[in-house]
């Protein structure tokens, strides 16, 4: 098939590559120039593993080609996909200005029937208003229908290839046999198509990421009453998850969800029950607590030292991205507490393998910027530092050198946003252990014991 791919972050790129080494034929469009010119240069405009390799041989093979305008080739195309942004404005309203502005510069181009594919994840209604919007707009048949995307970052082509279940809305059979062609290939697993209504298709990407994010909330909720009486997350998690109704996943204590998913499709859903007056009392809570959740670190962190004394502190942070795998910084909960200890004065030394170049635009116009030192290394963050937090639970934080770590770390203790290490083992080294739901493991030092004796 002829296919044409509308925005080429996380989302359409892995699309268009994938859809390409499928054996299709796939422009990207985009309206930044600069990631049109990285990818015509063999450079990718985003971390995700596998991705430079897909579209490089797609690339020479003649398959997938990119451009940041439209022009008459744009008629061979028979499905279009919409994959640009839909991020939330300050009221947590999703913001679908790029999905109309791509559909308006694709309209002048348009002169036989086209399927649009929205593959960005929209309110739930959003696709009859498109079709709506479209009628008056077009002069051509047409057909819309709602495909959401399940895909993870760090994993996005994986999860493109070997998808859980393909959602598929709309009330049109033909449309529906055109997706299953495009798919079927992708389901030999076993996986399933579901093809349903658009505002069902709709729905369903927005119950999944809230349930995502209620998991998460729960088990940091779970951790934050073990904080109080004493019990150890880690024992309790293992209770809880041999449940096979339960399950492991999405469930591990840490400092909250962030990216560009969850937060904004939990305040989606939020701002929709608010505005058709449904009592829905999960979306309210779950953004709630994991706005508090940062903060409650960041208090863990700030009561560890006296109060005065947390100013004249350096900390090294490993991990800025909102999870391992990825360079995406977008709501990362790291970047929360980056926020909150530069308030705080304190003096940072931030490490990420992949993600401290978004991370330095984050902060390049604060006020603060002075106090961020952006590390070669792991070992380079902690030089000079009094104490270690971990946010992101990146491999190659897990086995650190911990006798390095206690001769460099002033104040001997690592605060462990992901509850990455075991106190037990850290105590051997002379190190003191905050964690998520841990019960505190510190170490006396010398200077403490001198003074009682
Ligand atoms: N990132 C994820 O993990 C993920 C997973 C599932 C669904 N989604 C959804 O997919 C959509 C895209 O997310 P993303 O993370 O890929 O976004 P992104 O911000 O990484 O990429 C969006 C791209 O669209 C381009 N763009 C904006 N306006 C355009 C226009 N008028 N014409 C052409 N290109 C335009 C931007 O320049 C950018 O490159 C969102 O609705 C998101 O909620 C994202």
């Amino acid at each position: 098939m002829n296919i044409v791919v509308m925005g080429l972050g996380y989302v359409g790129l892995v699309t268009a590559a994938c859809l390409a080494e499928l054996g299709h034929d796939v422009t990207g469009i985009d309206i930044d120039s600069n990631r049109i010119h990285l990818l015509k240069e063999g450079q990718m405009p985003i971390y995700e593993p596998g991705l430079r390799e897909l579209v490089s041989k797609n690339n020479i093979e003649g398959r997938l080609n990119f451009s940041n305008s439209l022009d008459e080739n744009l008629d061979k195309a028979l499905l279009i996909f919409l994959a640009v942004g839909t991020p939330s404005d300050d009221n947590g309203t999703p913001d679908l200005s790029a999905v109309y502005k791509s559909i308006d510069s694709l309209i002048p181009f348009i002169k036989s029937h086209k399927v649009f594919v929205v593959k960005s994840t929209v309110p739930i209604g959003t696709n009859a208003e498109i079709k709506k919007y479209l009628t008056k707009k077009l002069k051509t048949d047409f057909d819309i229908v709602s495909n959401p995307e399940f895909l993870k970052e760090g994993t996005a082509v994986q999860d493109f290839m070997k998808p859980d279940r393909i959602v598929i809305g709309t009330d049109n059979i033909k449309v529906s046999e055109i997706m299953k062609e495009l798919y079927i290939h992708l389901t030999r697993n076993g996986h399933p198509i579901l093809v349903m209504d658009p505002v069902s298709a709709e729905t369903v990407k927005y119950a999944s990421n809230l349930m995502l994010a209620l998991k998460v909330s729960f088990i940091n909720e779970i951790a934050m009453i073990c904080d109080v009486i004493g019990a150890d997350i880690r024992r309790v998690r293992e209770g809880i998850i041999s449940d096979p109704r339960i399950g492991a996943q999405f469930l591990y204590p840490s400092i909250g969800y962030g990216g560009s998913c969850l937060p904004k499709d939990v305040q989606a859903v939020n701002h929709l029950c608010k505005e058709k007056s449904i009592n829905a009392l999960i979306p309210r809570a779950v953004l709630e607590s994991n706005d508090r959740q940062s903060n409650w670190f960041i208090s863990k962190i700030s009561s560890w030292f006296d109060k005065e004394d947390i100013k004249n502190k350096t900390i090294a942070i490993w991990g800025t991205s909102f999870k391992a795998g990825t360079d995406d910084v977008r709501e990362s909960p790291a970047l929360r507490v980056i926020e909150g200890l530069l308030k705080l004065n304190v003096k940072l030394r931030l490490y990420d393998p992949i993600a401290l170049k978004n991370t330095k635009k984050c902060f390049a116009d604060s006020k603060f910027a002075n106090n961020i030192y952006y590390a070669t290394s792991e070992m380079d963050s902690v030089k000079g530092t009094n104490a270690l937090i971990v946010c992101t639970e990146w491999l190659q934080f897990r086995n650190p050198n911990f006798e390095r770590l206690a001769s460099e770390l002033k104040d001997k203790v690592i605060f462990d946003g992901r509850n990455l290490y075991d106190p037990e083992k850290l105590k051997l080294f002379g190190l003191s252990h905050v964690g998520i739901g841990i019960p505190v493991s510190k170490v006396k030092q010398n200077s403490e014991l001198r003074a009682q004796s």
